[in-house]
C-alpha cells in the first residue's frame, strides 16, 4: 500500500506540471503540496550553465535550458523533490568589455540581457525553480567564503602566470591547445584550437590555484564512476585529457588594472577573482552555500555544452576536491546546433533567435523538435524546413490525427471515455476481435515507460522520442486496420467502443510520457481525456488496466470539452503564424 506520504508527493508533483501547462510561467509560491512533497521526496538538483550576457539568447541557449527542464520535469513525474536551477553569468572581462562597447554601465547591461533570457525561458515554459545572477549579494557571499575555504586549506598561492588567454572563452590555455590563425582582416593572429577564438598573450602577477595536485584524484573519481559523464564519449575524453596533457596549475585571479566587472580577491583588492571560479560557484550559491546546502548538493546534476566540458569536468570538481565538497552526480553533455550546415554566428548573421522561433513553430514545436532531432553525442543542424516536417509528421499528422480520430463525436457522440469489453479483446489470441498485430501493439506500449526511463536517465532524450512516435504509429494502425468508423453501431458497438478504450489508453500513455517534452500539447492530451491532475504522474502509467481484469477509473468518465486541433500544421514557406490553427471541425476518418 502506498502511504499517504507518497500520494501528495505525486498530487503535488502533478499540480505543479499542470498549473505550468496552463500559465507557461515558473511555478514561484510552493503551496502545501510542494511542502508536504519537499519533506517526503527524494532530492533532485539539476542545473542549466549561466549564460554570459554579452550576447542575446539563441536556440543554442535554450537546447541546454530545455535539455535540463525536460529532466526536471521528468523527475517531478516520478516523485522527486525537483529543483531546477538557471540564471546569467555576468562578470568577466568579456562583459566588461561588451558594456564598454555598448556604451552601458556594466550592472544595467547586465539587467537587460539577463531579463531577456528570462523572457525567453518562460515563453519556452522553462519551469526553473531558481533564478541566479552572479551580480547577487547572495553570490558574492557564496564565492568568498568558497575563496577563503581553498586559502585557508594551502591550495591557493600568489604566483605569476605567464601564457594565453582566450577572452571570448575567459579561458587559459597551454601552448599545445593554440595554433594559427587569421583574423577577419586576414591578419595571421593566434587561435584556440578548440573554439576559433583569437587568444593573447598575458604576463600577471595573480593567484594560482594548485589545480595540478588534483590530477590523480580527478583521474581517480571518472575511473570509478564511469558513467558519471554522460555520453560516455565525454567522459573517455576527459580522462584522455587527464592522461595525455599537461595539467598546470590555474591563475584563479586578474589583476583589477585589467578586470575591475568581478568579485574582489578577499584580503586583496587589487585582484579580481577569475570568471569560472566565479560562475561555477553559482550551482552552490543557488542551495544557499554555506549554509544548508547538504541536502542539495548531494543530489546535483549538471546540463552542460561541449565547450565547457573541461571547466565542469576538470575544474570544478577539483575546486570541489579541495573545498572537501562532494562531487556532481552527474555532468549530461550536449553538443551544438549548427545552422544550415554552419556554425551559428553573429558575422555570418545566422543565429536563431528562439522567439522568431517559437512565434512560427510555437514553444512546444521548437521544444520537441530540439529534444526529438538534438543527439548529444554529436552536432545537429537547424533549419526552418527541418522544424516543419517534423512537427507536421509527428504532432499533427500522427499524434493530433490520432486524438481527433479517436475522440470524434461521429464516433463517441456521448463523449465518454468507452468501455473495454474482454471478449472483443481477450487475454487469449484468436479467441475474440482483435488479431495478432493488436497484441504486438499492446506489448509495445505496456514497454514503453520502461524503454523512456532508460532513454531519459541517460540523456537520450531523442530515443524516447523515438520510442513514442513509433508507438503512435503502431496505434494509427491500429485504428486505421479496424476501421471504426466503417463498424455498425448496433451489431458492433461493444468491438467499437473496445478499439476506441484502446487507442485512448494508448494516447494517455503518450500524454503522461510526453509531459516532460512538450507540456502544453500533454496537457491538451490528457484533458481533452478527461484525465485528472493528479493522474498524470509517473505512478498512473498503469496501461490497458481492463485488459488484465482490473479497474479503469477513466471508464464513463466525460471526456473533456476541447475539440480543436492538437497542433495545426505549419507552413513550409516562412509565413509567420502567432498561434496554431484551431480547427472547427473534426477530421476522423483521415488517415
Ligand atoms: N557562462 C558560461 C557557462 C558558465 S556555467 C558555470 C557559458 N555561457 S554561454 O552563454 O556561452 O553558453 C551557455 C550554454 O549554451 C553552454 O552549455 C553552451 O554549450 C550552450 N551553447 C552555446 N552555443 C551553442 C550551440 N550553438 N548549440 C548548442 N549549445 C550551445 O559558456
Amino acid at each position: 500500500m502506498r502511504s499517504p506520504c507518497r500520494v501528495l508527493t505525486r498530487v503535488g508533483a502533478a499540480l505543479r506540471l499542470s498549473g505550468h501547462a496552463l500559465h507557461g510561467r515558473p511555478p514561484r509560491v510552493y503551496g502545501i503540496h510542494d511542502r508536504q512533497a519537499s519533506q517526503c521526496s527524494k532530492p533532485y538538483y539539476i542545473t542549466t550553465p549561466i549564460f554570459y550576457v554579452n550576447a542575446s539568447p539563441h536556440i543554442g541557449h535554450v537546447y541546454s535550458a530545455v535539455t535540463a527542464d525536460c529532466l526536471h520535469r521528468y523527475k517531478l513525474l516520478k516523485g522527486y523533490n525537483s529543483r531546477f536551477a538557471t540564471g546569467t553569468d555576468e562578470h568577466g572581462l568579456k562583459i566588461q568589455q561588451a558594456a564598454s562597447n555598448a556604451g552601458k554601465e556594466p550592472l544595467s547591461f547586465c539587467t537587460e540581457i539577463s531579463e531577456s533570457f528570462k523572457h525567453v525561458f518562460q515563453r519556452c515554459s522553462i519551469s526553473y525553480t531558481d533564478y541566479i545572477r552572479t551580480t547577487e549579494q547572495r553570490h558574492t557571499r557564496a564565492v568568498e567564503d568558497f575563496w577563503m575555504v581553498l586559502q585557508s586549506k594551502g591550495f591557493l598561492y600568489k604566483g605569476t602566470y605567464e601564457g594565453w588567454y582566450s577572452t571570448p572563452d575567459e579561458s587559459f590555455l597551454t601552448p599545445a591547445q593554440v595554433t594559427d590563425g587569421t583574423d577577419s582582416e586576414g591578419r595571421r593572429i593566434k587561435v584556440s584550437s578548440e573554439s576559433g577564438h583569437k587568444v593573447e598573450w598575458m604576463k600577471e602577477d595573480n593567484y594560482m590555484f594548485r589545480l595540478s595536485d588534483f590530477r590523480t584524484e580527478v583521474l581517480r573519481w571518472l575511473r570509478s564512476n564511469p558513467k558519471v559523464i554522460r555520453p560516455v564519449k565525454f567522459h573517455d575524453l576527459v580522462l584522455q585529457w587527464l592522461e595525455d596533457d599537461d595539467i598546470p596549475d590555474l591563475s584563479v585571479s586578474r589583476q583589477k588594472s585589467r578586470l575591475q566587472w568581478g568579485i574582489p580577491v578577499p584580503g586583496d583588492p587589487e585582484q579580481t577573482i577569475y570568471v569560472w571560479l566565479d560562475a561555477l560557484v553559482n550551482y552552490l550559491t543557488v542551495v544557499g552555500y554555506p549554509q544548508n546546502h547538504a541536502q542539495w548538493w548531494t543530489a546535483v546534476h549538471h546540463v552542460v555544452g561541449k565547450d565547457i566540458l573541461k571547466f565542469h569536468a576538470i575544474y570544478w570538481p577539483a575546486f570541489l576536491m579541495a573545498a572537501g565538497l562532494p562531487l556532481p552526480r552527474m555532468i549530461y553533455v550536449h553538443s551544438h546546433w549548427t545552422v544550415e550546415g554552419k556554425k551559428m554566428s553573429k558575422s555570418l548573421g545566422n543565429v536563431i533567435n528562439p522567439l522568431d522561433a517559437i512565434e512560427k513553430f510555437s514553444a512546444d514545436g521548437l521544444r520537441y523538435f530540439l529534444l526529438r532531432q538534438g543527439v548529444p553525442d554529436s552536432d545537429c543542424d537547424y533549419y526552418d524546413d527541418k522544424v516543419v516536417k517534423v512537427c507536421n509528421s509527428e504532432l499533427a499528422d500522427a499524434l493530433g490525427g490520432l486524438l481527433n480520430r479517436c475522440t470524434a463525436p461521429s464516433l463517441n457522440p456521448a463523449q465518454l471515455y468507452p468501455r473495454f469489453s474482454n471478449t472483443c479483446f481477450p487475454k487469449e489470441e484468436n479467441c475474440g476481435k482483435a488479431v495478432s498485430d493488436d497484441y504486438r501493439m499492446m506489448e509495445a506500449v505496456s514497454a514503453l515507460p520502461v524503454v523512456v526511463e532508460r532513454h531519459f536517465e541517460n540523456l537520450n532524450i531523442y530515443k524516447a522520442l523515438e520510442a513514442i512516435s513509433a508507438c503512435v504509429r503502431l496505434t494509427n494502425r491500429f485504428v486505421q486496420r479496424h476501421a471504426p468508423w466503417k463498424l455498425d453501431r448496433k451489431e458492433d458497438q461493444q468491438w467499437l467502443d473496445t478499439i476506441l478504450h484502446v487507442s485512448l489508453e494508448c494516447l494517455r500513455m503518450y500524454g503522461i510520457l510526453l509531459q516532460p517534452v512538450v507540456p502544453g500539447l500533454a496537457h491538451k492530451i490528457l484533458s481533452r481525456l478527461g484525465v485528472a491532475p493528479e493522474e498524470r504522474s509517473w505512478d498512473s502509467l498503469n496501461f490497458l488496466r481492463r485488459y488484465e481484469g482490473g479497474d479503469c477509473v477513466l471508464e464513463g468518465r466525460a471526456l473533456g470539452p476541447d475539440l480543436g486541433v492538437l497542433f495545426g500544421r505549419l507552413e513550409r514557406s516562412p509565413v509567420k503564424r502567432k498561434t496554431p490553427k484551431m480547427a472547427t471541425t473534426q477530421d476522423e476518418g483521415k488517415s
